[in-house]
């Protein structure tokens, strides 16, 4: 049995916090990253820290703050690094569930290949590279307090709606049609990375065909349960929401995240070096004659010598910065930056990389870079 209910778009409501009943978690960290190589080829892009922290820990975090424990991951090649980092869930008060997808095949087919785990019971599915301002609890309870309605969609206003898939509304506020990448878009409400649904969207899973990139699309999927009468209701989202597929999407989540992280300093700044109010030092971390201006991080153990880090960076776990000036970057764990005669700017560093002033003649690039790395120069 399906209603039909007529109200206007959904908007934030007042949502209670309180706990929720029967729904489950379902997060997409499968895919293959390609638009984030060379990074991805030795690491799941979810793990990628974000303002020092796995992307995918986030999710996890978000998910259980609104109140849901029962997660289950869909994992793809680079599922036993994943279950590695995040292990049985305990450290969230959460039970995790992996459910191994045998190929990127479509968001879709990660539902349908979820069906043992999900059961009957709603669920909220998160894509595990996307970040969300200010958590999802209202949505979800909002959800949870309409059984009537068999999905919720996350919307969010942006500037070029061509880019994204596209909601077109009905008069009355459900949704009409979902189109992906409309050349003439009907609305400027973009899909978010976050679904939510009752069983139906199984019958509909089964239903679809393959897109022409070979894939199970969701919106085909939705697109089906409109067709067939079921409510699907779009919930508009006021922050900002940030898909991490491409390099400056990285760069932007952690900038937007570092805004957000409530400054701390756990390590050791000397008498030499002036630091921001904005400004987190991990434990273990020193800063020795240096000018750090925040938002930015510096991670456990890292040491940051005679340099300037600016704003919107990110230094992980491990790194040693000399004589370097870094801004709006992430540099990931056990790299070295030394003496470079250049601000870093906008960039995305590895691990284990060293970029570092030669000693030898003649003065020239001296690269040894993986595939597909990308070195911007002016
Ligand atoms: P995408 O960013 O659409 O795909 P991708 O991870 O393969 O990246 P790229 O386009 O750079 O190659 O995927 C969104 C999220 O969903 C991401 O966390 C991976 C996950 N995913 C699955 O788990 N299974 C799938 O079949 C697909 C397509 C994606």
């Amino acid at each position: 049995m399906h209603h039909m209910m007529l109200l206007s778009v959904h908007t934030t409501a007042d949502g209670s916090e309180e706990g929720v009943g029967l729904m489950k978690g379902l997060i997409l960290s499968g895919g293959k990253g390609t638009r984030l190589y060379p990074l991805t080829y030795t690491r799941a892009k979810q793990l990628i820290p974000v303002a020092n922290k796995p992307i995918l820990f986030r999710v996890i975090e978000a998910i259980r703050d609104a109140g849901i424990t029962e997660i289950g991951i869909v994992i793809g090649d680079t599922g036993p690094e994943i279950q590695e980092a995040v292990g049985d869930g305990s450290r969230w008060g959460a039970t995790i569930t992996y459910i191994p997808q045998e190929a990127p095949l479509g968001l879709a087919h990660a539902v349908k290949i979820s069906r043992d785990f999900l059961g009957d019971d709603r669920f909220v599915m998160f894509l595990g590279d996307n970040v969300i301002q200010g958590g999802i609890h209202r949505l979800i309870s909002d959800f949870d307090r309409h059984h009537e309605w068999n999905s919720q969609i996350v919307l969010t206003r942006v500037d070029h709606p061509e880019q994204y898939g596209v909601a077109k509304l009905t008069s009355d506020g459900r949704i009409e049609r979902l189109i992906e990448k409309p050349k003439e878009p009907p609305s400027d409400l973009a899909l978010v990375g976050i679904y939510m649904f009752d069983h139906h969207i199984f019958e509909a899973a089964e239903a679809i065909k393959p897109s022409w990139r070979g894939e199970l699309e969701i919106t085909d999927a939705i697109q089906w349960l409109v067709d067939h009468g079921y409510t699907v209701f779009p919930y508009v989202h006021k922050g900002w929401w940030i898909d991490t597929g491409a390099p400056d999407d990285m760069l932007e989540a952690n900038s937007k995240v570092l805004e957000e992280v409530e400054p701390e300093v756990r390590g050791f700044v000397d008498e030499h070096s002036e630091i921001d109010s904005r400004v987190t030092i991990q434990e273990g971390a020193e800063i020795i004659n240096s000018t750090i201006r925040g938002p930015a991080i510096i991670g456990e153990h890292t040491r940051i010598v005679n340099s300037y880090i600016g704003p919107f960076t990110s230094i992980y776990h491990h790194v040693l910065i000399e004589n370097c000036e870094i801004d709006r970057s992430i540099v990931l764990e056990h790299s070295v930056m030394r003496d470079i005669g250049i601000r870093v700017q906008d960039s995305l560093i590895g691990r284990h990389a060293l970029v570092q002033k030669s000693e030898y003649r003649p003065r020239a690039l001296k690269l040894k870079l993986g595939d597909h790395s990308k070195i911007g120069l002016t």
